[in-house]
């Protein structure tokens, strides 16, 4: 027997009992003739006594060349200790070993595996096991494992049917690259890891399953952020016989429960906001509501002077920095350069500081009197003591650009409090959009997702006007889940492929399956996947989904632990059929 108790688990109330625990090494204390040791497990840290006086001198000896790491096993005494410490869980006593059991002795480890590590990113990432050892990593797959427990306790309950769809499937157009595997029975061939399980859950639904849900690897291929992974975990669920309402009132119960659950958070019910409205206000379609700093736009009140920047805008649009008036013009010369940065792209920024006696000063004085910019002020809703920004040019990109010096600023400003927990259902959807450059229509969300029954007639005529029944929910500024009601005609979906721009060969080698089976009594269903990195990530209060993955790539999309992607030997490739092909 290795251990009858944890490390985290002794106080006063054993004080007296023989235990044995076995644990990692984190720290010797050597007192001459005393040495402590502080034993760690996943449950916490106990610290042990090795006293000459009190046991064999041996032992203590080898006690004091313990290296850290090591992994050691002990028999000894509770004992109360002299000095409580009460910020352990173990604080009130010590173990006095009678036997020590060195089980496998640990090189120094590279960083230090403590709350603060001294270790950098890349090396911790190289010997993650190791991070995984430090509590703070720890604790964050204990979370998500408990938010991924309560997930499937509570759609079991409500009837759901966890199904597993297989991984080697053929191409999902969820809007990413497909990660691909060559196959070897099946010469010059490949399959697709799915980048959801989408067609699947629905053929799930025409098989009748009614209600189905799957705690799923996705694998996409595009840019890595730190909200984004090559393969990452959604609660994916779909759901027959339902209307939009049906899945937005089962999923917010889900939310609602996890929030109450995990963070002691009761919201009643969540707002709803249509995505038009939400570009228009925030000038994004996963705004963080916990701050306002609204969107006010100013064309009417702006393009009547001979300010020619502004005159030349489709849009011209500002928000109101609370308390803004304080920054210098240093300051603000910095927000400037912020938005000229590439990454947002901005040609510059008109300000307005809102003076404590009701007066302005603008950098555009010369074009705009006082009335002017009170005009400013009340769109806007700026009061005394704030600094107006203001954007011109192209509506989308414009909006794009002011939306990211509002989420800049509510950084800066501290208002983005990781305790508070806003969610917003975004409804309303258009179901296609149009690239500019080559004028094709994409689907919003996927080609599977029905266009609003009361629009269906504008389909082939005035695509872009048609709206679909699609949501996202956000929380605090984050797209945790998105989902749509499908289409389960034939015909239907056959009008959209080719709105899409496939032909009907096309349509047909691609998704004949999906198709057919609509032939053969689809119900009406829908869905909605959450991503369950982010969720657990917001729920933690933190930024980064890769603090909640155990073995999660980098930004190059490499796993440096296990030097992964790796080249393949020639026999490999031979018998793949894929030298040929490379060399070609
Ligand atoms: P969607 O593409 O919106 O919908 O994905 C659902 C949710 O998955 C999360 N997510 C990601 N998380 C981490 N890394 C990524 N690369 C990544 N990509 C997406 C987001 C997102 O909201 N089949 C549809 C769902 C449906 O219609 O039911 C789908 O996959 O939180």
């Amino acid at each position: 027997m290795y251990r009858d108790h944890t490390c985290g688990e002794l106080n006063a109330a054993h004080i007296g009992n023989e235990v044995k625990l076995s644990g990692w090494v984190q720290k010797v204390r050597d007192k001459g003739f005393l040495c402590w040791v502080d034993l760690r497990d996943r449950y916490g840290i106990t610290q042990l006594i090795f006293d000459a006086d009190r046991s064999d001198a041996t032992i203590v000896e080898t006690a004091k060349n313990l290296g850290r790491e090591s992994v050691i096993s002990i028999s000894g005494t509770v004992l109360k200790r002299d000095a409580a410490n009460p910020k352990m869980a173990t604080g009130e006593i010590e173990i006095l070993v009678s036997k020590l059991e060195v089980l496998n002795p640990s090189k120094t480890p590279p960083f230090t595996i403590e709350d603060e590590s001294d270790g950098g990113d890349d090396l911790r990432a190289k010997y993650r096991y190791l991070d995984i050892r430090r509590r703070p990593v720890r604790n964050n797959l204990i979370f998500r494992h408990r938010v991924s427990m309560e997930v499937r306790n509570y759609l079991s309950k409500a009837g759901f049917i966890d199904v597993e769809t297989p991984y080697l499937i053929k191409s999902t157009p969820e809007g990413a690259r497909d990660f691909v595997v060559p196959s070897r029975m099946n010469e010059g061939q490949f399959y697709a890891l799915p980048q959801s399980p989408q067609t699947f859950k629905q053929l799930l639904m025409v098989g009748g399953m009614d209600r189905y849900f799957q705690i799923v690897k996705c694998f996409r291929d595009e840019d890595l952020r730190a909200d984004r992974q090559p393969e990452f975990t959604q609660i994916d669920c779909e759901m027959a016989f339902v209307e939009q309402e049906d899945i937005l009132s089962t999923f917010e119960g889900l939310t609602r429960h996890l929030l109450k659950e995990i963070k002691g958070v009761e919201i009643d019910k969540f707002p709803r906001m249509p995505y038009e409205e939400a570009m228009k206000r925030y000038g994004n379609d996963k705004p963080d509501i916990r701050f306002g700093m609204e969107f006010g736009e100013l064309n009417e009140v702006a393009q009547h002077k001979d300010f020619n920047v502004f005159n030349t805008a489709e849009l011209v649009v500002g928000i109101a920095v609370p308390g803004g008036n304080a920054y210098t013009r240093k300051e603000i010369d910095k927000l400037i350069d912020w938005v000229r940065r590439p990454q947002v792209g901005a040609k510059g920024m008109v300000y307005v500081r809102c003076n404590e006696d009701g007066s302005f000063k603008s950098s555009v004085d010369k074009f705009y009197d006082g009335e002017d910019l009170q005009k400013w002020a009340e769109v806007t809703g700026a009061k005394a003591g704030d600094l107006i920004c203001v954007l011109s040019g192209d509506a989308n990109s414009t909006r794009a650009q002011l939306s990211a010096l509002r989420m800049e600023l509510a950084e800066q400003l501290g208002l983005r409090n990781p305790d508070e927990f806003a969610p917003l259902w975004v409804v309303d959807f258009p179901l296609l959009e149009q690239d500019e450059e080559t004028g094709h229509w994409h689907a919003m969300h996927h080609p599977f997702t029905a266009p609003k029954p009361e629009e269906m007639d504008l389909l082939e005529s005035n695509p872009g006007a048609v709206h679909a029944n699609a949501y996202d929910l956000v929380l605090n500024g984050n797209e945790i889940g998105g989902g749509s009601i499908r289409i389960h005609d034939r015909g239907v979906q056959e009008r959209m492929f080719k709105l899409l721009g496939f032909t009907e060969e096309e349509a047909k080698a691609q998704f004949g399956f999906l198709m057919d089976a609509f032939q053969y009594g689809a119900p009406p269903h829908g869905g909605i996947a959450f991503g369950l990195d982010r969720l657990v990530t917001i729920l933690g209060g933190q930024e980064s989904i890769r603090d909640f993955i155990a073995f999660p790539k980098n930004n190059a999309g490499r796993d440096v632990m296990i030097d992964a992607p790796a080249s393949l030997s020639e026999d490999q490739l031979d018998e793949l059929n894929l030298r040929i092909n490379l060399q070609n």
